[in-house]
């Protein structure tokens, strides 16, 4: 008979979006019906010096938009790739690890990538050989994923066989909530979940709402919205480039049906206790709360289902109907169907708990917190100067609203939360917390800033920043679609340029038949740029949402040092490399 420490496994995680987390728990719930002791954590949460005592270790590890790990690994990161870690201190470490990227990105599943060949470097033995799934498809990720999970379980019990009489848990039976919910009482006031210390995730500064106006045309397709929120200097200090963290919180609107379709009372105080003595709580779940604080501040009602929704959804319903569909979304064949159903046309969590009445009314309300990720904060580009507008952050939001084939808008939950504040409220407030910014900029050289839309946020900071302190030498390359609706901060700009701080390059494009964008108005200016570059100095920037704008930029770049610096291909390709070494070349764009 094999030991019970013998069967530990460890499933880490490293999760921007939750999707990393939920193949973790989904790799946690195999590993669970497969009789081994399982703990998932993120791995920030993980004491690090047990790492040389584990026996089997899972990681499941996301690569952000730049190759970067996300911020629940950020620590860990740094510890794995210290020089000084012995060769051979995870010799005893037998490890696999899964990747989670987008293919559209140039740095595919990085940290996945070289988190497996330092894990290599360090000793450790692989059980299985790393798997790379592709989220740029909603069914890319999951052709990749489901393979890889079931073989490494295959390994798995392979390394560990069942003890006789021991059998694998079949699929279909489902796992234990991983919360016990108690009722405290009846009623109870609204309260926000609890907070600690300092400014962080788990204790945001409460922001107030200064004012909040739309800076595009009212018959423009897009809202976007510059948002003024009071933050005292003293609380949150901050430079351009940094970023403002912030968490959203669900509409009263999604509050409401959530408590109407579970049946749930929103006034009711219930208290959660973990089922496996293993995990810790949530901080944010560690006391009491009433329904509607869950609902409204810890899980995320409009996203969409995951994998143990329709496991936890087929177990309890009571028509056949309904089993046979939910049962068909869990098979491969019908990943299709589910694809239709589901992810296509962006269905939510709650419209599908709708749509599945004979499976929601007898959900267990133990399950309630398995069937929704928790709400995940979201990242801003503080678009104010520290020096230009003390105690003050501002943000330039574009409000996301979009259609399917479903008759109802998607709305972003953050920013049609975010959208909907009014300033006047006093009460209102917007939990929030900085991040530290990945680009860098220069004490005194020139720097040349491409930002599209609101790619020109922090741009915004910079320019402000430098202006304040009577620096020229600034060129911002602004695009958008039209000079009349949505040219943000167009009178702004002019005031600068008028005070000799700014020079803005625009490009509209769709006020003429041809699309003009940034990058061709780089290859009008590319004789300035390559004196800016390559005589003073100069440092460029590119920020931005839209997926192909940076590759565009970066060639436009490199014909610029090809025309007018009579460089060979090869040589322009060289330039920019050693911008890139030196900093002096910096993207940051996200989707
Ligand atoms: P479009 O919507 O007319 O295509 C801000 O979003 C601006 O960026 C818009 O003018 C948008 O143009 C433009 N944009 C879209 N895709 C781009 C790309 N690949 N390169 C540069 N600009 C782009």
């Amino acid at each position: 008979m094999l030991k019970e420490k013998d069967r530990k496994l460890v499933v880490l995680y490293g999760s921007q979006t939750g999707t990393a987390q939920d193949v973790a728990e989904r790799m946690g719930r195999l590993a669970y019906k497969r009789h081994f002791s399982v703990s998932v954590a993120p791995l920030d949460s993980y004491p690090l010096v047990n790492l040389i005592h584990e026996q089997m270790v899972i990681f499941i590890v996301a690569t952000t938009g730049q190759g970067d790990p996300p911020d629940n690994m950020q620590l860990f990161w740094k510890f794995i790739m210290r020089r000084n870690l012995p060769l051979n201190s995870l010799s005893g470490v037998k490890f696999s690890v899964c990747g989670l990227g987008d293919s559209s990105y140039q740095k595919f599943n990085f940290v996945a990538k070289k988190l497996h060949k330092r894990l290599i470097q360090l000793g450790g033995q692989v059980i299985h050989p790393i798997g790379l799934a592709d989220d740029m498809h909603d069914l890319g990720a999951e052709a990749t994923l489901g393979p890889w999970l079931k073989s490494v379980c295959d390994k798995l019990l392979n390394m560990h066989p069942l003890s006789k009489g021991m059998e694998v848990i079949p699929d279909d039976v489902l796992c234990p909530s991983k919360f016990m919910i108690t009722k405290v009482n009846e009623t109870a006031e609204s309260l926000p979940l609890e907070t600690i210390t300092p400014y962080s995730q788990h204790n945001p500064y409460q922001a107030q709402v200064l004012s909040n106006d739309r800076v595009t045309a009212e018959d423009h397709w897009q809202d976007v919205r510059l948002m003024r929120l009071h933050v005292p200097q003293e609380s949150i200090a901050y430079e351009p480039g940094d970023v403002l963290m912030v968490m959203p919180q669900n509409s009263e609107e999604n509050v409401t049906e959530f408590c109407q379709l579970l049946k749930l009372s929103p006034s009711m105080l219930i208290s959660f206790s973990l089922r496996d003595s293993g995990q810790t709580l949530p901080p944010a779940l560690a006391k009491p709360c009433t329904v509607e604080s869950l609902a409204r501040y810890y899980l995320d009602l409009n996203s969409r289902p995951r994998q143990f929704f329709w496991e936890i959804l087929a177990n309890f319903t009571t028509s056949d109907l309904e089993r046979e569909k939910l049962q068909e979304f869990l098979t491969p064949e019908g990943q299709d169907e589910l694809f239709t159903y589901c992810h296509r046309p962006r269905r939510t969590i709650l419209e599908v708990l709708a749509d599945f009445p004979h499976a929601t009314e007898h959900l267990p309300h133990d399950y309630i917190v398995d069937l929704f990720p928790a709400l995940q904060p979201r990242a801003f580009s503080i678009a104010s100067s520290p020096s230009a507008h003390p105690n003050e952050m501002h943000l330039l939001m574009a409000v996301v609203e979009y259609r399917t084939k479903l008759q109802k808008p998607r709305l972003g939950t953050c920013s049609t939360w975010l959208a909907s504040l009014k300033p006047s409220s006093r009460d209102v407030r917007i939990p929030v917390w900085l991040k530290k910014g990945m680009m860098k900029f220069p004490k005194d050289a020139p720097v040349i800033m491409v930002g599209p839309g609101t790619g020109c946020a922090p741009f915004r900071s910079l320019i402000h920043e430098r202006a304040h302190q009577g620096l020229s030498g600034a060129l911002l390359f602004f695009g958008c679609r039209y000079q009349q609706k949505d040219f943000l901060c167009a009178r702004e700009w002019q005031r600068l340029e008028e005070a000799g701080a700014l020079r803005v390059v625009t490009a509209f494009s769709r006020d003429q038949e041809d699309k003009i964008y940034v990058q061709h108005k780089i290859t009008e200016c590319g004789s300035l740029i390559w004196d800016l570059l390559s005589k003073q100095g100069a440092w460029f920037y590119v920020a931005g949402n839209a997926k192909n704008m940076p590759d565009s930029v970066r060639d436009a770049l490199k014909k610029a040092a090809m025309t007018h610096g009579r460089l060979s291909e090869k040589d322009a390709c060289n330039f920019l490399l050693d911008l890139d070494k030196s900093g002096r070349y910096q993207a940051e764009t996200w989707s």
